[in-house]
């Protein structure tokens, strides 16, 4: 890995420490946002920035850094990574503080980090087979809404698919399909593009915007709703947002075959447009690129 940030400074990987007291380590007290780069050139970066500021608020914290000063963290990660197609990830703790109190310490400074890697590229296999999922309970806490570090739930959740030898796990909680252990859910249920509206029991995912962005500007029907387990298992597509997964396109759900058991037309359709939105990015970037 190349330097990394790491509260006000850039610095080798392997020296990039954070006390044992720190806030994040031991309470979780912390956010964080995933930033994709194309071309090395930031994705919905203002939107990502937007989500970062939300996450802050609702923990109680003050953003460390302005707008400027991200922009200029982000853009120097991008120059100085070996790949030009990058996640860059971003972390905010409570910070670290002499001993450990449950209580908010008055005066505390936070701990902040960033670093890029790189995004590998989509296996061709999942546009031609898609992905295997299952579903299962939610079990998170209410506020999923909250970019917050504390992933517990969705880890084990992971697990659990990866032991069933299956790719994801949909959460399902009072009947209602949500999102994915890292990713949000769409479903097509007679022709109709329909997603969850955003709650406090799903992350508001950036990459749901553009797929809602896309359907509205090229005319493609769609509705927030929300989406019982019955309509999850009736679906004719399901798919899976992430900055870094894109648009998965799930075949089976629960040993049921999800419509033909291929990627469907939908699916095909909205991936091109979202493709199409990726290489406009690379294109800008184009002439300061390396
Ligand atoms: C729980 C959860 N939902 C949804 C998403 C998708 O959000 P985005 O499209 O902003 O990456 C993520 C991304 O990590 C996530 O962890």
């Amino acid at each position: 890995m190349n330097k990394v940030y790491l509260n006000g400074r850039f610095v080798p990987a392997e020296q990039a420490c954070v006390p044992i007291t720190d806030r994040g380590l031991l309470f979780g007290d912390s956010v964080y946002e995933v930033i994709p780069a194309y071309g090395g050139q930031p994705f919905r970066l203002e939107q990502h920035l937007a989500r970062l500021r939300r996450s802050l608020a609702a923990i109680r914290m003050e953003d460390p850094l302005d707008d400027t000063r991200w922009r200029a963290i982000i853009g120097e990660l991008c120059t100085n990574a070996e790949a030009d197609d990058l996640s860059i990830y971003i972390q905010i703790t409570r910070g670290t503080y002499r001993t450990r109190v449950h209580r908010i310490p008055s005066t505390i400074e936070s701990t902040v980090i960033a670093f890029a890697s790189p995004i590998t590229a989509r296996d061709p296999r999942i546009a031609e087979q898609g992905i295997i999922a299952i579903t299962l309970a939610d079990i998170r806490w209410a506020r999923c809404d909250i970019k917050a570090t504390t992933l517990l739930p969705n880890v084990l959740a992971q697990a659990e698919a990866l032991e069933s030898g299956v790719d994801d796990a949909i959460f399902l909680r009072d009947g209602q399909a949500l999102e994915g252990t890292a990713s949000n859910l769409f479903i097509v249920l007679d022709g109709l593009l329909i997603t969850p509206p955003n709650s406090e029991h799903l992350l508001p995912g950036i990459t749901r915007d553009l797929v809602l962005e896309l359907a509205h500007d090229t005319g493609i029907a769609y509705a927030e709703a929300a989406i019982t387990e019955n309509e999850l298992r009736r679906a004719e597509e399901i798919w899976l947002t992430s900055s870094t997964r894109e648009i998965a396109p799930v075949v089976q759900l629960d040993d049921q075959a999800v419509g033909d058991g291929r990627p469907g037309p939908c699916w095909h359709h909205m991936d091109s447009l979202f493709q199409t939105a990726k290489e406009h990015i690379r294109l800008a970037a184009r002439p300061t690129s390396r």
